[in-house]
């Protein structure tokens, strides 16, 4: 079964980039190398490689199970909490990582912002150009030039999505509840329903791709609302299998969404956000 998020595209970027470049006068291509734009707290910052790399605070750190490249790897990288530069985040609020293809990751503050040694730590994992990195499996692209990566991503719940590669913009936003009222459940849930937890796991797991009732800020996947929602047209068995490994119930060479096998997406976390999913069917927003 294909790894999380490796099976995310990369020729649809090398044709972006290929435009982007194709277009420009050619010095100012060679002006500078590829940049980080991080957006919080009102203000606006542009990183760029070559200078994030000569930080004092750059270090090289060690990923035993690196989510994208499915194998052990080492990176020059800066702690995020760092280059965040607060620590002043509305309550609810989330950091969304968009990448170049699309993607966007939805990350708390909060442990975006961990530094300690009991947890998980964020870092900008950061591309040399002298020192390129391997291509993705089954790409021809690497998760360069910028790339979230966790040390211990166990130790505080990182989840799969939460690892964007080709990383463009970090963006401070507001709680994507506040942000997209037509993602609420019915009001009159129980707190401990299996159809709220289904909602988190939707966000965290899903939202990076898709987005439902056109809520989210993703553009890579299909609406999982509208105009029908996949348990309208899709058996039980065969939506779990879809979203478990995808090649297994369809397959043709553009697809692109990734397996999510239960070391990612628990069969509890797997039943919640299908509930998730049967229960918004009845809840369309025009
Ligand atoms: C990395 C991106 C990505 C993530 C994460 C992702 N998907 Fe997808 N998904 C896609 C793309 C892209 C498609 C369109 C088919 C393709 O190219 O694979 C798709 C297709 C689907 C479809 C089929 C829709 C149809 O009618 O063709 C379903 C259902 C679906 N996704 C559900 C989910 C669920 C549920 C989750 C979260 C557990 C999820 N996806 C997470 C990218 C993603």
């Amino acid at each position: 079964m294909m790894k999380p998020s490796i099976a995310r595209m990369g020729g649809r970027l090398l044709a972006a980039l290929f435009l982007l470049f194709g277009a420009m006068p050619m010095h100012a291509a060679l002006a500078g190398g590829p940049t980080l734009t991080i957006a919080v707290a009102g203000a606006e910052r542009v990183f760029d490689r070559d200078a994030l790399l000569a930080r004092p605070d750059a270090v090289t750190v060690d990923i035993p199970a690196d989510i994208s490249y499915g194998r052990p790897m080492s990176y020059r990288a800066v702690p995020l909490a760092s280059l965040l530069g607060t620590g002043d985040f509305p309550p609810g609020a989330v950091l969304e990582g968009v990448a170049s293809d699309g993607f966007t990751a939805q990350l708390p503050p909060e442990l975006c912002l961990r530094t300690g040694p009991d947890g998980a730590v964020a870092f900008l994992a950061v591309e040399p150009a002298d020192r390129p990195w391997p291509n993705l499996p089954g790409k021809e692209v690497s998760a360069g030039p910028f790339y979230l990566v966790w040390v211990r991503p166990e130790a505080s719940g990182v989840r799969s999505e939460q690892w964007p590669y080709q990383l463009a913009r970090i963006v401070a936003s507001d709680d994507p509840l506040r942000r997209w009222p037509q993602l609420a459940v019915e009001p009159g849930l129980a707190a401990d329903s299996p159809i709220r937890a289904g909602q988190a796991v939707f966000i965290t797991q899903c939202m990076a791709c898709h987005t439902l009732n056109g809520a989210g800020s993703a553009t890579m996947g299909p609406d999982l609302n509208r105009p029908m929602n996949p348990t309208e047209y899709l058996t039980p068995a065969g939506l779990k299998r879809l979203v478990r490994d995808p090649r297994s119930v369809r397959t043709w060479p553009g697809q692109q969404m990734p397996g999510f096998d239960p070391a990612i997406l628990s069969d509890a976390d797997l039943d919640r956000v299908v509930a998730y999913l049967g229960h918004m069917a009845g809840r369309k927003a025009p």
